[in-house]
């Protein structure tokens, strides 16, 4: 029997407060330096859980900044066996609306500046070169409970989707946000990666509850994105995130997960390429 412990990764709108009561706050060092922010410890139905925001407690640290790397490895360290991930995204198609979520299935790296592997050669990396196979990066499993989640809560939940990853700060041009569309894209945000793929580097279950805030700039009519209004539709819809979040945590401690988790590891190690000295 796996004992699961889940991690959060929230972005504004998602406090501890909102979670859960804390039990322990806890400033990490990691081999790849400091996380975004304390991890914060507590239970969610009984669930272990532990919650760190992404940019930082104030919003201060940029997509390109946030240190994946010591994000993932904190969350391991902790003993978390998932990870879900809740992130703002912009929509590439008319029928996924603001407001609604999207567990999406795939992503297409558009990120230039990130350490997006932890066997990077370095002192501190680990061993040999991880050719991750990436055919399935989100863990499907927990996908499907994040999905049967928002059915139970009466949330639109678009089961399948390609995140777009931009580097950022900046937002699309018209050109790159009609070209996302015509690449297959069908959201965009600019945090996704590296961040599934160090948590598959790590045997982490990951899942992502994306959440449509604006219809970035491609539709001829209605107004572009702009952080205002990213916020204020996160703003309105945060308390379904956490109803979301928290039940998913509950549908996640009900699953066996003996076969899955350990497979999960296996695909990882099976995948590294060490050097023969
Ligand atoms: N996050 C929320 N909306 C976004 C957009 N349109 N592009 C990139 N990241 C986003």
């Amino acid at each position: 029997m796996v004992i699961v412990k889940v991690g959060i990764l929230g972005g504004s709108g998602l406090n501890k407060a909102s979670l859960f009561s804390l039990l322990k706050e806890e400033w990490m060092e990691t081999p790849f330096g400091k996380p975004s922010d304390a991890l914060q410890h507590g239970t969610i139905a009984g669930v272990p859980c532990v919650l760190l925001a992404r940019h930082g407690r104030e919003h201060s640290l940029q997509p390109t900044v946030v240190n994946y790397r010591a994000n993932l490895w904190a969350l391991r360290e902790a003993g978390c066996t998932h990870v879900l991930a809740a992130t703002a995204c912009g929509s590439l198609r008319e029928h996924i609306e603001p407001g609604h979520f999207v567990t999406i299935d795939t992503f297409i790296d558009r990120t230039t500046k990130r350490k997006s592997s932890f066997h990077d050669g370095s002192p501190e990396g680990l061993p040999g070169i991880q050719h991750l196979a990436m055919n399935e990066p989100f863990c499907p499993h927990t996908r499907a409970l994040l999905q049967q989640a928002c059915q139970e809560h009466s949330v639109t939940c678009h089961p399948t989707g390609t995140m777009v990853c931009i580097e950022g700060a900046r937002f699309s041009t018209v050109a790159e946000s009609k070209m996302f569309r015509i690449l297959g894209g069908d959201v965009i945000n600019m945090t996704t990666v590296p961040e599934v793929v160090l948590a598959r580097e790590l045997g982490l279950c990951y899942a992502a509850l994306a959440m449509a805030t604006d219809y970035d700039c491609w539709r001829d009519s209605g107004e572009a994105v702009n952080v205002q209004k990213v916020l204020q539709v996160m703003k309105s819809n945060a308390d379904t995130a956490i109803r979301v979040l928290k039940t998913t945590v509950a549908l996640i401690a009900k699953e066996d997960w003996s076969q899955i988790v350990p497979q999960l590891q296996d695909s990882v190690t099976m995948n590294v390429m060490l050097s023969k000295t």
